[in-house]
């Protein structure tokens, strides 16, 4: 879209439609709602790019006529949004996208790291500048080992033999699947046959990479986590298969819905359930695998942060209780760097051909050396080593959370298993409703992301739950964003 001047109706949008019209379904929701609902969806348009940054909003006056809502309505959704650092206003000269928002842009924390991808915000993100991003998904990127992995590329190029720069087999090079399959075994307590080891892109390729297969087997929707990773049910639709949100409770999926739902393939976060934070419990696991094996159905397992446990060694992954219902995926992302790109997933018999083939259609499997790389890293003990670090470094962070939590806001409860990096905190009411909480944090230059973005609960008790990504901030940007906050909320 292009940055509109006009008004009424607005520039058109990629379907050319007027730009407005995506607003419509909102201005028709209950009375009661209806400001959320222009709210919700303003923010969505701009988070998604519908609405780019530096696209002119027509006045309070027009754009309430178009949709047919009351003046104040609009007034409202654009202060709201002008606060949390979505739109930008100046007195007298209009409200356009953007503001602090720069599409594409990595957001500057405080303190190490920061930025990265935005699992709500989607791919390419919007960024906000804030002092302090506590919005989860993105390890501390400072600690990427360069000068290790430095060694290892030279290694690598000095000894690899040019006819290892041809085209890879595509389940990945033999050298790194074998690294692989020792290290998973070990770590995460998986069956790990090299042969049926598939080296992608990283758990996001995983996912396309089954729901292709699924979908040529006629399967037409995934069961996914409520809440869970907005991620897994687009990568999922970006294969053809609709999503189908499956609740969940303390313990793991509820067996009851699963059951009732009809799907014969979930994606799902045992180790440390993302967001919510729980660990399954050994009966969910159990139940699971029995849904499986009755429905003839698969589970992804995403292990997206499976390393990261603080209280206790990692409970082994679902895949090790039975190899041929579970895919199991994982990559570097948490604990080297998401721009590496690199992953890996464990395929059950029964569909590693499909896979294979999907995977060599795709790409022709991915960049040698970057593998070689790996596997050089993974045999010598660098992986090991750098996942003894982040733990080190990880698990002091959530300690000073939790610490700045208790200290400057009081009744807070954080919930969810000592593991991986994020924490869910819920504030009791008396900070104020939701929407005014987290405005004034943005206000404050703290960015946060509430449980309510991540599935479909709305709870109405007037407690703000928290999604607190913590991985990437020193402990000191960690304490002062809790301050911001805590002085922006009046604790
Ligand atoms: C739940 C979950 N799974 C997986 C990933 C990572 O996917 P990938 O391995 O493709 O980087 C993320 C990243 O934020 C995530 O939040």
């Amino acid at each position: 879209m292009t940055p509109s001047g006009t008004t009424s109706g607005g520039a058109p949008g990629p379907a050319g439609q007027p730009a407005w019209e995506l607003l419509l379904p909102a201005a028709g929701a209950p009375a009661r709602r209806r400001g959320r609902a222009l709210q919700e969806a303003l923010r969505e348009a701009v988070r998604s790019g519908r609405l780019a940054a530096g696209t002119r909003l027509p006045s309070t006056r027009e754009l309430a006529a178009d949709l047919g809502v009351s003046r104040g309505l609009v007034t409202e959704a654009y202060e709201q949004l002008t606060a949390e650092g979505y739109l930008r206003g100046e007195r007298g000269a209009g409200t356009w996208v953007g503001g602090a928002v720069r599409a594409g842009r990595v957001g500057a924390a405080t303190g190490t790291g920061g930025g990265g991808r935005d699992p709500v915000a989607g791919v390419p993100d919007v960024r906000v500048d804030f002092r302090v991003d506590f919005r989860p998904g993105t390890p501390d990127l400072s600690l990427f080992p360069r000068s290790a992995w430095a060694a290892a590329q030279r290694s690598v190029l000095a000894r690899l033999p040019h006819r290892a720069l041809g085209y890879p087999d595509p389940r990945g090079l033999p050298e790194l699947r074998g690294a692989l399959a020792g290290m998973l075994a070990r770590r995460r307590g998986v069956v790990a046959d090299p042969e049926r080891l598939v080296v992608c892109s990283g758990v996001a390729q995983a996912s396309t990479l089954l729901g292709f297969v699924l979908r040529a087997r006629g399967l037409r929707t995934v069961g996914v986590e409520d809440p869970g990773s907005p991620e897994h049910g687009r990568l999922f639709a970006s294969t053809g298969m609709e999503t189908v949100w499956l609740p969940l409770d303390g313990e793991g999926l509820r067996p009851e819905p699963l059951a009732a739902s009809g799907v014969r393939a979930v994606v799902v976060t045992p180790s440390h359930q993302f967001p919510s934070g729980i660990g399954w419990s050994a009966e969910r696991r159990a139940a699971l695998l029995d849904w499986a094996r009755t429905v003839g159905g698969y589970v992804l397992e995403d292990d997206y942060d499976g390393d990261f446990r603080y209280d206790r060694a990692p409970v082994g992954a679902l895949q090790g209780l039975d190899p041929e219902r579970v895919v199991y995926a994982g990559s570097v992302s948490k604990s080297l760097a998401p721009g590496l790109r690199l992953g890996w997933m464990l395929v059950p018999e029964e569909l590693l051909g499909e896979v294979v083939e999907r995977k060599r259609t795709m790409d022709l499997g991915n960049p040698v050396l970057d593998q070689a790389v790996l596997a050089e890293f993974v045999t010598r003990g660098g992986y090991d080593r750098q996942l003894r670090r982040c733990q080190r470094a990880y698990r002091e962070r959530r300690d000073a959370l939790l610490a700045a939590l208790a200290a400057r806001l009081p009744g807070i409860e954080v919930s969810g298993i000592a593991a991986g990096l994020h924490v869910i905190a819920r504030v009791p009411a008396l900070f104020g409703p939701p929407e005014r909480f987290l405005a004034r944090a943005a206000e404050a230059g703290v960015a946060l992301r509430s449980l309510e973005e991540y599935g479909t609960a709305r709870p109405s008790d007037g407690d703000v739950r928290l999604v607190i990504g913590y991985a990437h901030l020193s402990p000191s940007a960690i304490a002062e964003g809790i301050g911001l906050l805590a002085g922006a909320v009046g604790a």
